[in-house]
């Protein structure tokens, strides 16, 4: 089930006339002068190298987005050009991405969390070479999938933020959290038409996904499980679940909103949602 072109270009162009003009420069930008690294805690550390491998990771993701959204592979000249649609919004994400990996990696060896660039970058290279996989296909999963890690990240950035004194690091997860959200406004986006366009048929999909979601890399990054629980401990106010409230805000709020034919079966499915993930909490969308 793929979106219509013209629907699918909205949301794209909606994003990057946004992304365009969204920049910092991952050299030039962090706030070096400010420079403390001896108020971070060895917790915080823990926290930058774990969010680096997540982040250095991006050549796994945007290779699964390229297997997924093909072009010159693609089945038929229409679906063709749904993914080269697709990739004006893929490659700037991947570029925006691939800053956030490198900052965070820069940021560690000029802080000292790991002082070897030698040593990171095998450290990082092995992570890369584990294979990645979203474990979903069709596009309305893949786009539910991605919008949950986003908001996932974003708001750990924030969280972690919370306990941060260190300047140059506050800066740059201002910077990170910043992009993340809008990486979800433009997933959110696409739920949403997905939702608009194909109504009933598609809230399974989405449903599937909110209940089997898992981090990335959860399976294959070493010592995943505790690194994971430490660095949620780091993060004042992180909650695991805000993302999944998150989306059900989003459908709730959908389903008010006008001509939405599927909007009583929106809301029966946020409703199960919030029952069996035991979501009390709203939080804005
Ligand atoms: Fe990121
Ligand atoms: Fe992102």
């Amino acid at each position: 089930m793929h979106l219509p072109i013209s629907e699918l270009r909205n949301v794209v162009r909606g994003f990057n006339q946004i992304a365009d003009d969204s920049n910092w420069n991952r050299f030039r930008d962090l706030p070096w002068e400010l420079h403390r690294p001896e108020l971070l805690s060895e917790g915080q550390k823990g926290a930058v190298s774990f969010v680096t491998i997540v982040e250095d990771h991006l050549p796994g993701y945007f290779q699964e987005y390229q297997k997924l959204f093909p072009i010159e592979t693609a089945p038929n000249q229409e679906e063709a050009i749904h993914n080269r649609e697709l990739f004006h919004f893929t490659v700037r994400w991947g570029l925006e991405e691939d800053r956030h990996a490198q900052a965070l990696a820069l940021y560690q060896i000029n802080s000292g969390i790991e002082p070897s660039e030698e040593a990171l970058e095998i450290q990082m290279i092995q992570e890369n070479l584990k294979d990645f996989s979203i474990g979903f296909s069709e596009p309305v999963q893949v786009f539910t999938y991605t919008l949950l890690q986003e908001k996932a990240t974003q708001m750990y950035y924030q969280s972690l933020a919370k306990g941060v004194t260190e300047p140059v690091l506050l800066k740059l997860l201002s910077f990170l959290s910043k992009d993340e959200a809008r990486h979800y406004a433009f997933f959110a986006q696409m739920v949403e038409t997905f939702i608009r366009t194909f109504g009933e048929d598609v809230l399974p999909q989405i449903e599937e996904v909110v209940f089997n979601y898992k981090m990335p890399l959860h399976n294959t990054m070493k010592d995943y499980r505790r690194r994971a629980i430490k660095m949620a401990r780091e993060a004042p106010g992180y909650d695991r679940n805000a993302p999944q409230s998150i989306l059900v805000s989003l459908l709730e709020k959908l389903a008010q909103k006008e001509n939405i034919p599927a909007a009583p079966a929106v809301l029966k499915m946020a409703q199960k949602i919030r029952e069996r993930l035991n979501l009390k909490i709203t939080y804005a969308s």
